[in-house]
């Protein structure tokens, strides 16, 4: 059976509730429900919530909705993004999602998901095993993330996209004993909060709701300059290889790109030939990780800078947890 929402709703919405109307967003240790932070993207942060009948949740809460009926569609756009990937033959551990009010009139979605083992997330688990098994890890990430490349060939006017860094990949049922990667080794995609889907050539998510963490002045200039583009390299089978190769330099993991790459193309060339994918560079993936490390560095400058006016200087509460220095 596919994961998903296999049981009835998992979390309480009153739960959810009375964590936001408790959450201070400056300072999400404070709140008096419990909740730890498990990882902060680009984006979003991911928290873990406190296990309700023994279960352990972890979720994405997006502040970002100006009504119930955009919450609710995001939503239900998050679940049928989940099933479809499932579709494509790729894990997806169990989710569901709840709308909840938040603060000044703003509607807030926590994403859920099963919470696992952060040992298993991929770029965790990568810097404990050795380059051959690194290196094939990687190898299983792209034959994984092929299912949705292999669904879109078949144009059905629905086509998927998907955001194939290592760690929004995790191994499925983890063991720590004795631990290794081999062609039996399951994964989970774990980063499905961003739902690509485009039906008809129709991008079904709304992009400016994903700039909505960047200050109002900024918004449609941004959407201008590079929403298209970067929405755009989800939906292609070699650019999201790319960006899987141009993470290692974020992981501290450089060497690890030549044999990789080597690997790789291989595998273009052979197993996933019905792509007709051209090799890809070495010197792709560091411009690639160059470019892509200054927009992101530059989008986070400036939100801590619409942080600091808002907060301190204007007074106001500031919706979006921004996470501390990152390693690049
Ligand atoms: N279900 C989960 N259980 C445990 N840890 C998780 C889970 N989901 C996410 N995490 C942790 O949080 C990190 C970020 O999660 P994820 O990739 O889903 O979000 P994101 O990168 O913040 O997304 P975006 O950049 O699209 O906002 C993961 O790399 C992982 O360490
Ligand atoms: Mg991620």
């Amino acid at each position: 059976m596919a994961d998903g929402t296999r049981e009835n709703r998992p979390f309480d919405k009153k739960i959810l509730q009375e964590i936001e109307d408790n959450l201070d967003p400056a300072d999400p240790s404070k709140c008096p429900m419990g909740i730890e932070i498990l990882g902060y993207g680009e984006i979003s942060t991911v928290f873990g919530l406190p296990s309700v009948a023994g279960r352990s949740w972890a979720c994405k809460r997006l502040p970002i909705f100006t009504s119930e009926k955009e919450a609710q569609d995001y939503i239900e756009l998050y679940k049928k993004y989940n099933l479809k990937l499932s579709e494509c033959g790729i894990n997806v551990p169990q989710f569901d999602g709840v709308s909840v009010i938040g603060h000044g009139g703003i509607y807030v979605d926590y994403l859920l998901q099963e919470r696992l083992d952060e040992a298993s997330v991929c770029h965790n688990v990568i810097h404990g095993v050795s380059e051959d098994h690194a290196v094939f890890m990687l190898e299983r990430i792209v034959c994984e993330a092929a299912g949705v490349w292999r669904f879109n060939k078949k144009k059905t006017g629905m086509a998927l996209g998907l955001d194939g860094q290592l760690s929004n990949w995790a191994v499925k049922d983890f063991n720590h004993e004795n631990f290794k990667i081999d062609p039996d080794t399951k994964f989970y995609f774990i980063d499905t909060s961003t739902p690509f889907i485009r039906k008809n050539g129709m991008e079904q998510i709304n992009g400016r709701l994903l700039l909505k963490s960047a200050p109002k002045i900024l918004q449609s200039l941004l959407a201008w300059i590079f929403l298209k583009d970067i929405i755009g390299r989800y939906y292609n089978f070699r650019d999201v290889i790319i960006d899987l190769f141009a993470n290692l330099h974020k992981e501290q993991l450089p060497d690890l790109i030549d044999p990789g790459i080597d690997r790789i193309n291989h595998l273009l060339e052979n197993g996933l030939s019905e792509f007709k994918i051209k090799p890809v560079l070495r010197s792709e993936i560091d411009k690639y990780y160059n470019e892509d490390k200054f927009i992101w560095a530059l989008y986070l400058g400036v939100r801590r800078f619409d942080r600091y006016v808002k907060t301190r200087i204007l007074r106001r509460r500031y919706e979006f947890i921004l996470p501390g220095k990152i390693k690049r």
